[in-house]
């Protein structure tokens, strides 16, 4: 993947970010890094991950830079992208989290719906060759017909992150109508293995059981998600920037294939950990959807897309991580 300039990566420090930003590293492409190491969740984890960028770039001798900026204010972001001059831009940063968008949208809304208008708007005056934008599966809402198919009405959000998450969809559309720059739009559907943010069940889950404290089931366990391995996701995050020029504006799903109930998901943990779980059940929570699956048709015939990491198999190998971590 040869570039002229350097590639933007927003979200650099968080848990998909970092990843991708090792994968382009050893692609052999520069990479700028950007991040405001919002305290969502517990920043040391952040520079964790930020460390382990860096070793890989030294081990790899390629370039990596870390910038700390809120991509919501304009002006500092437009001194960055003037100065970077990006050959492309992935843009992965925002308040990630379905229930806490509850108890706070206002904050939502600047980190996902400002700040990608900024990004976009920058994007485009700094002469980048095309932009990759995260949204989620969470714009489906809960939709009947499965699996969720890129075609389908993504109109009903039912939390103000799936909300902000579809906004960037149609900002994304609307700044590419008006400038023409390609623009790919990812529906990543609920991402796990090593440096998982530690909101996410899985993470929570491993934790807890592993040290037999009682965890807190929403539902009767019947609720699924189609769980996508951290690999697999790069994997995609990577075919779409190099296709993206193809199509102009596209929205690709990134899924696992394989929807997971929440009660088989608990077995699988507990077979890894090797302890029962101590359940504590709760009623389903405001904002959250009962299932996720990922029709992958477009995704494999446009990108190659092939997710090849088995549930069982990916968490085993995010509970490696977490005992050496
Ligand atoms: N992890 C998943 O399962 C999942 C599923 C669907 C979509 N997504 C999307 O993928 C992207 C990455 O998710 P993640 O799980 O790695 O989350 P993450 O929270 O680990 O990473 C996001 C990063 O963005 C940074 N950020 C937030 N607001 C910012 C701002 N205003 N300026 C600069 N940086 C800012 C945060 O500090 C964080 O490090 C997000 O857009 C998220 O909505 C993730």
């Amino acid at each position: 993947m040869a570039e002229s300039g350097p590639l933007i990566v927003t979200g650099a420090a968080g848990f998909i970010g970092s990843h991708l930003c090792e994968r382009l590293l050893s692609l052999g492409i520069r990479v700028v890094g950007v991040d405001n190491f919002d305290p969502f969740y517990d920043t040391a984890i952040k520079r964790a991950n930020i460390d382990e960028v860096r070793r890989s770039a030294e081990r790899l001798r390629a370039s990596f830079e870390l910038v700390e900026l809120d991509l919501a204010e304009a002006s500092p972001t437009r001194a960055l992208f003037e100065r970077v001059r990006p050959a492309g831009v992935i843009h992965l940063a925002a308040k990630a989290g379905v229930r806490p968008s509850i108890a706070d949208p206002a904050a939502y809304a600047r980190a996902n719906v400002v700040a990608t208008a900024v990004v976009l708007e920058e994007s485009h005056r700094a002469g980048a060759s095309r932009v990759v934008v995260a949204s989620s599966s969470s714009v489906y809402g809960n939709a009947s017909r499965v699996p969720f198919a890129e075609d389908d009405p993504a109109n009903e959000p039912v939390s103000p992150y799936a909300a902000t998450k579809r906004a960037n969809e149609l900002q994304c559309y609307s700044h590419w109508h008006l400038t023409r720059m390609p623009t790919a739009c990812l529906r990543f559907f609920t991402v796990y293995g090593p440096r998982q943010r530690p909101d996410l069940a899985i993470s929570t889950f491993l934790g807890k059981i592993s040290r037999r404290e009682d965890i807190s089931v929403f539902g009767d366990g019947s609720s699924s998600r189609d769980y996508t391995f951290i690999d697999d996701i790069v994997s995609g995050v990577v075919a779409s920037y190099r296709r993206i020029d193809r199509f102009g504006y596209r929205v690709w799903n990134l899924g696992g294939s394989a929807p997971v109930r929440l009660d088989e998901m608990l077995a699988t943990i507990s077979r890894v950990v090797g302890h029962e779980p101590r359940i504590t059940r709760l009623p389903m929570q405001p904002g959250d959807v009962l299932r996720t699956w990922a029709d992958l048709a477009r995704s494999a015939r446009e990108l190659d897309y092939s997710p090849t990491t088995g549930f069982e198999d990916g968490v085993r190998r995010q509970w490696e991580w977490m005992k050496r971590a």
